[in-house]
Protein backbone atom coordinates (compact mmCIF):
# COMPACT_ATOMS: atom_id res chain seq x y z
CA UNK A 1 0.00 0.00 0.00
CA UNK A 2 2.37 2.42 -1.04
CA UNK A 3 2.23 5.61 1.02
CA UNK A 4 -0.52 4.97 3.00
CA UNK A 5 1.25 4.98 6.54
CA UNK A 6 2.58 8.35 5.13
CA UNK A 7 -0.57 9.93 5.08
CA UNK A 8 -0.85 11.07 8.69
CA UNK A 9 1.50 12.95 10.44
CA UNK A 10 4.36 11.18 12.14
CA UNK A 11 4.52 10.13 15.64
CA UNK A 12 5.68 13.27 17.94
CA UNK A 13 6.18 15.23 15.36
CA UNK A 14 3.86 18.10 16.10
CA UNK A 15 1.53 17.97 18.75
CA UNK A 16 -2.01 19.90 18.26
CA UNK A 17 -3.22 21.18 21.64
CA UNK A 18 -6.59 22.48 21.90
CA UNK A 19 -8.96 23.77 24.81
CA UNK A 20 -11.80 23.62 24.00
CA UNK A 21 -15.28 24.46 25.21
CA UNK A 22 -17.44 22.22 26.98
CA UNK A 23 -21.09 23.67 27.14
CA UNK A 24 -24.75 21.84 28.07
CA UNK A 25 -27.88 21.41 26.30
CA UNK A 26 -28.77 24.96 26.63
CA UNK A 27 -25.00 25.86 25.19
CA UNK A 28 -24.15 27.71 28.89
CA UNK A 29 -20.20 27.12 28.84
CA UNK A 30 -19.78 24.31 31.48
CA UNK A 31 -15.71 24.04 31.55
CA UNK A 32 -13.03 23.37 29.20
CA UNK A 33 -11.19 20.01 27.88
CA UNK A 34 -7.75 20.13 26.76
CA UNK A 35 -7.19 17.93 23.35
CA UNK A 36 -4.32 16.37 22.16
CA UNK A 37 -4.60 16.04 18.62
CA UNK A 38 -1.90 14.39 16.08
CA UNK A 39 1.06 13.24 18.11
CA UNK A 40 1.09 8.94 18.74
CA UNK A 41 2.54 7.12 21.55
CA UNK A 42 5.04 4.28 20.63
CA UNK A 43 2.67 1.77 19.50
CA UNK A 44 1.15 4.50 17.44
CA UNK A 45 -2.14 5.52 19.66
CA UNK A 46 -3.43 8.78 19.14
CA UNK A 47 -2.67 10.25 22.72
CA UNK A 48 -5.21 12.03 24.64
CA UNK A 49 -5.27 14.75 27.56
CA UNK A 50 -5.08 14.55 31.46
CA UNK A 51 -3.23 10.94 31.20
CA UNK A 52 -6.22 9.13 30.35
CA UNK A 53 -4.54 6.73 28.32
CA UNK A 54 -7.60 5.70 26.42
CA UNK A 55 -7.36 7.12 22.54
CA UNK A 56 -10.29 9.69 22.49
CA UNK A 57 -10.86 13.11 22.11
CA UNK A 58 -11.85 12.73 25.46
CA UNK A 59 -13.83 15.91 28.11
CA UNK A 60 -14.18 15.41 31.42
CA UNK A 61 -17.57 15.27 32.99
CA UNK A 62 -20.70 14.06 31.83
CA UNK A 63 -23.87 15.56 30.00
CA UNK A 64 -26.77 16.22 31.89
CA UNK A 65 -29.24 14.89 29.45
CA UNK A 66 -27.34 11.43 29.26
CA UNK A 67 -26.71 12.03 33.24
CA UNK A 68 -30.33 11.68 34.28
CA UNK A 69 -31.22 8.85 32.32
CA UNK A 70 -27.73 7.39 33.95
CA UNK A 71 -26.77 6.87 30.49
CA UNK A 72 -23.39 8.38 28.96
CA UNK A 73 -24.27 10.63 25.84
CA UNK A 74 -21.78 10.21 22.99
CA UNK A 75 -23.32 12.25 20.43
CA UNK A 76 -25.70 15.06 20.93
CA UNK A 77 -27.63 17.40 18.46
CA UNK A 78 -28.59 20.94 20.20
CA UNK A 79 -31.37 22.64 17.86
CA UNK A 80 -29.92 21.52 14.89
CA UNK A 81 -30.79 23.33 11.79
CA UNK A 82 -29.85 22.67 8.17
CA UNK A 83 -30.54 24.81 5.08
CA UNK A 84 -29.07 24.02 1.71
CA UNK A 85 -29.60 26.82 -0.81
CA UNK A 86 -30.58 25.70 -4.32
CA UNK A 87 -31.03 27.89 -6.68
CA UNK A 88 -31.57 30.87 -4.85
CA UNK A 89 -34.15 28.64 -3.19
CA UNK A 90 -33.92 27.72 0.60
CA UNK A 91 -34.10 23.87 1.30
CA UNK A 92 -34.63 23.20 5.08
CA UNK A 93 -33.77 19.87 5.61
CA UNK A 94 -33.21 19.96 9.16
CA UNK A 95 -35.26 22.26 11.55
CA UNK A 96 -34.44 22.04 15.19
CA UNK A 97 -33.05 18.59 15.94
CA UNK A 98 -32.41 17.76 19.56
CA UNK A 99 -30.92 13.95 20.05
CA UNK A 100 -28.63 12.28 22.56
CA UNK A 101 -27.21 9.57 21.28
CA UNK A 102 -26.33 6.94 23.83
CA UNK A 103 -23.33 5.03 24.40
CA UNK A 104 -23.76 1.59 23.31
CA UNK A 105 -26.78 1.81 22.15
CA UNK A 106 -27.94 0.35 18.13
CA UNK A 107 -30.17 3.27 16.83
CA UNK A 108 -32.14 3.54 13.71
CA UNK A 109 -33.13 6.80 12.12
CA UNK A 110 -36.32 5.73 10.07
CA UNK A 111 -38.46 8.27 7.65
CA UNK A 112 -39.21 8.55 4.12
CA UNK A 113 -36.97 9.79 1.47
CA UNK A 114 -35.48 13.72 1.17
CA UNK A 115 -36.95 13.44 5.00
CA UNK A 116 -33.66 14.83 6.58
CA UNK A 117 -32.24 11.13 7.61
CA UNK A 118 -28.37 11.56 5.65
CA UNK A 119 -28.23 15.10 6.79
CA UNK A 120 -28.77 14.62 10.39
CA UNK A 121 -26.44 11.71 10.03
CA UNK A 122 -23.43 13.83 8.59
CA UNK A 123 -24.22 16.14 11.45
CA UNK A 124 -23.78 13.24 14.48
CA UNK A 125 -20.59 11.93 12.05
CA UNK A 126 -19.06 14.98 11.66
CA UNK A 127 -19.08 15.47 8.21
CA UNK A 128 -21.12 18.55 8.02
CA UNK A 129 -21.91 21.34 10.30
CA UNK A 130 -24.83 22.77 10.99
CA UNK A 131 -26.65 25.78 9.64
CA UNK A 132 -27.45 26.71 13.30
CA UNK A 133 -26.96 24.48 16.34
CA UNK A 134 -24.48 22.27 17.92
CA UNK A 135 -23.55 18.74 17.29
CA UNK A 136 -21.12 17.58 20.33
CA UNK A 137 -19.27 14.43 19.53
CA UNK A 138 -18.33 13.28 22.98
CA UNK A 139 -18.94 16.50 24.71
CA UNK A 140 -16.56 18.24 22.01
CA UNK A 141 -18.60 20.98 20.28
CA UNK A 142 -17.64 19.84 16.70
CA UNK A 143 -17.81 23.55 15.58
CA UNK A 144 -14.78 24.45 17.55
CA UNK A 145 -12.54 22.06 15.40
CA UNK A 146 -10.30 23.24 12.67
CA UNK A 147 -9.92 20.88 9.54
CA UNK A 148 -7.14 18.86 11.10
CA UNK A 149 -8.60 18.12 14.20
CA UNK A 150 -12.40 17.62 12.59
CA UNK A 151 -10.15 14.91 10.19
CA UNK A 152 -8.80 13.23 13.31
CA UNK A 153 -11.91 12.98 14.89
CA UNK A 154 -13.40 11.24 12.16
CA UNK A 155 -10.72 9.40 11.59
CA UNK A 156 -10.36 7.92 15.28
CA UNK A 157 -13.31 8.36 16.53
CA UNK A 158 -16.13 7.51 14.01
CA UNK A 159 -16.81 4.56 11.64
CA UNK A 160 -18.65 4.79 8.50
CA UNK A 161 -20.33 2.50 6.53
CA UNK A 162 -22.24 3.19 3.42
CA UNK A 163 -24.59 1.83 0.96
CA UNK A 164 -22.43 1.59 -1.55
CA UNK A 165 -19.59 0.21 0.26
CA UNK A 166 -17.39 3.39 -1.14
CA UNK A 167 -14.36 0.39 -0.95
CA UNK A 168 -10.92 1.70 -2.16
CA UNK A 169 -10.59 -0.77 -5.61
CA UNK A 170 -7.47 -1.52 -6.15
CA UNK A 171 -6.47 -2.10 -2.75
CA UNK A 172 -7.28 -5.54 -1.27
CA UNK A 173 -10.09 -6.12 1.45
CA UNK A 174 -7.02 -6.41 4.18
CA UNK A 175 -5.29 -3.07 2.78
CA UNK A 176 -8.93 -1.41 3.18
CA UNK A 177 -9.42 -2.48 6.63
CA UNK A 178 -5.76 -0.92 7.62
CA UNK A 179 -5.95 1.87 6.00
CA UNK A 180 -7.75 3.88 8.52
CA UNK A 181 -5.42 2.25 11.08
CA UNK A 182 -1.82 4.21 8.99
CA UNK A 183 -4.09 7.16 9.14
CA UNK A 184 -3.92 7.03 12.25
CA UNK A 185 0.19 6.16 12.83
CA UNK A 186 -0.90 2.68 13.84
CA UNK A 187 2.59 0.90 13.37
CA UNK A 188 2.08 -1.35 9.88
CA UNK A 189 2.43 -4.96 11.42
CA UNK A 190 -0.03 -4.08 14.05
CA UNK A 191 -2.24 -2.55 12.23
CA UNK A 192 -2.06 -5.77 10.00
CA UNK A 193 -2.84 -8.16 12.79
CA UNK A 194 -5.17 -6.20 13.41
CA UNK A 195 -6.91 -6.02 9.91
CA UNK A 196 -6.93 -10.02 9.95
CA UNK A 197 -8.20 -10.53 13.31
CA UNK A 198 -11.41 -8.03 12.34
CA UNK A 199 -11.98 -9.85 8.99
CA UNK A 200 -11.79 -12.97 10.91
CA UNK A 201 -14.50 -11.41 12.65
CA UNK A 202 -16.78 -10.66 10.19
CA UNK A 203 -16.32 -13.92 8.17
CA UNK A 204 -14.03 -12.97 5.31
CA UNK A 205 -10.68 -14.58 7.15
CA UNK A 206 -10.83 -16.72 3.65
CA UNK A 207 -11.04 -13.20 1.44
CA UNK A 208 -8.09 -11.01 3.03
CA UNK A 209 -6.40 -10.68 -0.30
CA UNK A 210 -9.21 -9.88 -2.13
CA UNK A 211 -10.02 -6.92 -3.86
CA UNK A 212 -13.55 -5.29 -3.86
CA UNK A 213 -14.33 -6.59 -7.59
CA UNK A 214 -13.65 -10.15 -6.76
CA UNK A 215 -16.32 -10.10 -3.30
CA UNK A 216 -20.37 -9.98 -3.74
CA UNK A 217 -22.12 -7.17 -2.31
CA UNK A 218 -22.33 -8.67 1.16
CA UNK A 219 -18.59 -9.07 1.30
CA UNK A 220 -17.68 -6.27 0.67
CA UNK A 221 -20.22 -4.27 2.75
CA UNK A 222 -18.55 -6.79 5.63
CA UNK A 223 -15.15 -5.33 4.61
CA UNK A 224 -16.93 -1.92 5.12
CA UNK A 225 -17.51 -2.56 8.41
CA UNK A 226 -14.34 -4.14 9.34
CA UNK A 227 -13.14 -0.94 8.24
CA UNK A 228 -15.18 1.39 9.92
CA UNK A 229 -14.33 -0.75 13.47
CA UNK A 230 -10.77 -0.89 12.70
CA UNK A 231 -9.84 2.03 14.84
CA UNK A 232 -12.41 1.27 18.02
CA UNK A 233 -14.33 3.69 17.25
CA UNK A 234 -17.11 5.43 19.62
CA UNK A 235 -19.81 5.47 16.93
CA UNK A 236 -20.37 3.62 13.72
CA UNK A 237 -22.83 5.62 11.25
CA UNK A 238 -24.37 3.41 8.75
CA UNK A 239 -26.50 4.99 6.30
CA UNK A 240 -28.58 2.46 4.42
CA UNK A 241 -26.27 -0.09 5.24
CA UNK A 242 -28.60 -2.61 3.26
CA UNK A 243 -30.26 -0.95 0.48
CA UNK A 244 -28.13 -2.98 -2.26
CA UNK A 245 -28.26 -6.14 -1.05
CA UNK A 246 -30.81 -8.77 -0.88
CA UNK A 247 -33.31 -9.64 1.71
CA UNK A 248 -30.85 -12.52 3.33
CA UNK A 249 -27.75 -10.70 2.91
CA UNK A 250 -29.31 -7.42 4.38
CA UNK A 251 -30.51 -9.48 7.49
CA UNK A 252 -26.75 -10.56 7.77
CA UNK A 253 -25.20 -7.70 7.64
CA UNK A 254 -27.91 -6.00 10.01
CA UNK A 255 -27.50 -8.72 12.99
CA UNK A 256 -23.48 -8.84 12.18
CA UNK A 257 -23.81 -4.76 12.84
CA UNK A 258 -26.26 -5.72 16.23
CA UNK A 259 -23.22 -8.35 17.23
CA UNK A 260 -20.70 -5.85 16.96
CA UNK A 261 -22.39 -3.22 18.72
CA UNK A 262 -23.01 -5.69 21.99
CA UNK A 263 -19.90 -7.25 22.24
CA UNK A 264 -18.23 -3.97 21.71
CA UNK A 265 -20.34 -1.70 23.22
CA UNK A 266 -19.76 0.58 19.87
CA UNK A 267 -23.13 3.11 19.42
CA UNK A 268 -24.53 1.97 15.94
CA UNK A 269 -26.50 4.97 13.99
CA UNK A 270 -27.83 3.61 10.74
CA UNK A 271 -30.44 5.95 8.62
CA UNK A 272 -32.77 3.52 6.89
CA UNK A 273 -35.75 2.48 5.51
CA UNK A 274 -35.11 -1.15 6.41
CA UNK A 275 -37.83 -2.15 8.44
CA UNK A 276 -35.90 -5.12 9.27
CA UNK A 277 -33.42 -2.82 11.28
CA UNK A 278 -36.23 -2.30 13.34
CA UNK A 279 -36.03 -6.16 14.93
CA UNK A 280 -32.65 -5.27 16.66
CA UNK A 281 -32.46 -1.47 17.02
CA UNK A 282 -32.26 -0.75 20.67
CA UNK A 283 -34.37 2.73 19.90
CA UNK A 284 -35.93 4.41 16.33
CA UNK A 285 -35.76 8.22 15.65
CA UNK A 286 -38.90 8.79 13.16
CA UNK A 287 -38.10 12.05 11.31
CA UNK A 288 -40.27 13.44 8.77
CA UNK A 289 -39.72 16.81 7.01
CA UNK A 290 -36.41 17.66 9.10
CA UNK A 291 -38.24 17.04 12.10
CA UNK A 292 -37.99 14.41 14.56
CA UNK A 293 -41.44 12.86 14.71
CA UNK A 294 -40.83 11.14 17.86
CA UNK A 295 -38.33 8.42 19.45
CA UNK A 296 -39.46 5.21 20.46
CA UNK A 297 -37.78 2.15 22.34
CA UNK A 298 -38.22 -0.94 20.45
CA UNK A 299 -40.11 -2.48 22.86
CA UNK A 300 -42.59 -0.17 22.40
CA UNK A 301 -42.82 -0.36 18.43
CA UNK A 302 -46.26 -1.98 17.27
CA UNK A 303 -44.63 -4.84 14.65
CA UNK A 304 -46.58 -7.38 13.44
CA UNK A 305 -45.21 -9.31 11.14
CA UNK A 306 -44.09 -7.87 7.56
CA UNK A 307 -45.57 -4.52 8.64
CA UNK A 308 -45.27 -1.40 10.86
CA UNK A 309 -47.97 0.33 11.82
CA UNK A 310 -49.66 -0.80 9.11
CA UNK A 311 -46.93 0.18 6.63
CA UNK A 312 -46.28 -3.15 4.71
CA UNK A 313 -42.39 -3.43 4.48
N1 LIG B 1 -26.31 19.08 -0.83
C1 LIG B 1 -27.60 19.39 -0.89
N2 LIG B 1 -28.00 20.52 -1.52
C2 LIG B 1 -29.30 20.86 -1.55
N3 LIG B 1 -30.29 20.15 -0.97
C3 LIG B 1 -29.95 19.03 -0.33
C4 LIG B 1 -28.60 18.59 -0.26
N4 LIG B 1 -28.55 17.44 0.45
C5 LIG B 1 -29.82 17.15 0.78
N5 LIG B 1 -30.66 18.11 0.33
C6 LIG B 1 -32.10 18.17 0.54
O1 LIG B 1 -32.35 18.06 1.92
C7 LIG B 1 -33.49 17.25 2.18
C8 LIG B 1 -33.09 16.07 3.06
O2 LIG B 1 -32.20 15.24 2.32
P1 LIG B 1 -31.58 13.90 2.91
O3 LIG B 1 -30.57 13.42 1.93
O4 LIG B 1 -31.10 14.17 4.29
O5 LIG B 1 -32.85 12.95 2.96
P2 LIG B 1 -32.94 11.40 3.34
O6 LIG B 1 -33.96 11.29 4.40
O7 LIG B 1 -31.60 10.86 3.62
O8 LIG B 1 -33.53 10.79 2.00
P3 LIG B 1 -33.27 9.31 1.36
O9 LIG B 1 -34.10 8.35 2.15
O10 LIG B 1 -33.81 9.46 -0.03
O11 LIG B 1 -31.81 9.03 1.40
C9 LIG B 1 -34.02 16.84 0.82
O12 LIG B 1 -35.07 17.71 0.47
C10 LIG B 1 -32.85 17.01 -0.10
O13 LIG B 1 -33.27 17.33 -1.41
MG1 LIG C 1 -30.37 9.43 2.68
Amino acid sequence: MPGAARGGRRPGRRRWDRDLPLRDSEGAATGRCRVHMGAADEKGRAMTGAGSGETTTVAPGRSSAGGSLGRDVVARAVGVHKEYVMGGEIVRALQGVDLDVYRGEYLAIMGPSGSGKTTLFNMIGGLDKPTRGMVFIDEVDVAQLDAYELAWLRCRKIGYIFQSFNLLPALTALENVMMPMLFANVDPDEARDKAVEILRRVGLGDRIFHRPARMSGGQQQRVAIARAMANDPAIVLADEPTANLDLHTGKAIIDLLKELSRTLNVTVVSATHDHKMLNICDRVVWIRDGKIERIELRENLKITVGSIDGQEE
